[in-house]
């Protein structure tokens, strides 16, 4: 297997915190070991529009604190396509980029297995996403950053919840995985998280109501994880409203305040663990592969097991959960 001369780094997706962090790792390992590095702006879409620049270590100084990315980030629909796959590598080529590190959620992590196989290029992914919904890592860069924000936020409505007496339905991102709800619930002291994962068994929001949740409370909370399946917060809520009138019920939606703010030291580290690890893994021969944590151990994980991969929720978090908030 040809050495690799020419590494090409990109954010794809939507943004995390810590993936500057990520950049500035695989950026900083490169170089220690003798590998050119290549700055890829607005994920995919740069590659096809010729958005590439070299990349020496101080592009990325005094980027580990910052939220966002400084690459920018895209969602490209004519990467989806073989002509813009085609064009995009055409473009790799004229740049002398053999390899790349691509940090991004399950999508991005789609087109770069489509990408390597199609062209035959050593590609190591980073899971770069708040939602933590990447199967074979036990935590993603940017959700424990996301977790963290809110836990803060949550903190703040349960001071006027309290006030008024309400119940707050409080909706949180994770696309389809209900992670940041249920970590969400547990780190704030909510009494409970209605999630997808749970949704297709049972009526969560019932058999809350039904078993007196808030009985010795003058306040609850209950964090929504944005989905159809959930109906989010509004649609619990309007339900709420005409089956329970009895509650005083408001909503707050969370949104993308979510994906902002410096990483915390976790993300950070993490990021900067799994940075130098894609160089590594591009050094050793690993290709279409994706670096996770598993018990604070870096692992590699092929894509066809990272993406499209149903990844579980911890049972004992459920529990956990219900005890506490009794
Ligand atoms: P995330 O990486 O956060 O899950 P998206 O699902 O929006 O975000 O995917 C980001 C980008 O990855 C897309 O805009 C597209 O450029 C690329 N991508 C996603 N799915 C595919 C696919 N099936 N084939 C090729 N590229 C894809
Ligand atoms: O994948 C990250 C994420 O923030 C999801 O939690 C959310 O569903 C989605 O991206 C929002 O995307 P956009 O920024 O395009 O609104």
């Amino acid at each position: 297997m040809p050495a690799i001369k020419c590494v090409g780094i990109l954010t794809s997706g939507g943004d995390a915190p810590g993936m500057n962090a990520a950049i500035r790792a695989v950026t900083r390992a490169a170089i220690y070991n003798g590998i050119r590095v290549k700055g890829i702006y607005r994920g995919y879409k740069g590659m096809i529009t010729d958005e590439i620049e070299e990349f020496k270590t101080q592009n990325v100084s005094n980027i580990i604190q910052r939220g966002g990315t400084i690459l920018k980030t895209a969602r490209c629909m004519e990467f989806k396509t073989p002509e813009g796959r085609k064009q995009a590598y055409d473009k790799l080529c004229e740049h002398g980029i053999d390899s790349l590190v691509v940090i991004g959620g399950d999508g991005s992590l789609t087109g770069a297995r489509i990408f390597a196989e199609e062209f035959n290029m050593p590609i190591v992914g980073l899971p770069g996403t708040i939602d933590n919904d990447l199967w074979g890592t036990d935590i993603t860069i940017g959700y424990d950053t996301a977790l963290n924000t809110i836990m803060e936020c949550v903190d703040k409505i349960r001071d006027t919840a309290t006030s008024h007496e309400r119940l707050f339905f409080i909706e949180v991102m994770g696309r389809d995985a209900g992670f940041l709800a249920l970590n969400g619930a547990i780190a704030s002291g909510a009494e409970a998280a209605i999630i997808p994962e749970i949704s297709l068994e049972k009526d969560q929001l019932a058999e809350m109501i039904e078993t007196g949740f808030r009985k010795s409370k003058n306040s609850s909370i209950v964090l929504v994880a944005e989905s159809d399946v959930t109906g989010g917060a509004m649609g619990v809520a309007e339900r709420v409203k005409k089956e329970y009138p009895q509650f005083e019920v408001r909503v707050s939606i969370l949104g993308h305040l979510q994906r902002g703010g410096s990483p915390t030291a976790q993300d950070r580290i993490l990021a900067t663990r799994m940075g130098v690890a894609a160089v590594d893994a591009l050094l050793d021969g690993q290709r279409n592969v994706m670096i996770g944590i598993q018990n604070d151990e870096i692992v590699n994980v092929p894509f066809s097991k990272a993406i499209k991969n149903n990844k579980p929720i911890n049972r004992d978090l459920l529990n956990a959960l219900r005890i506490s908030s009794i």
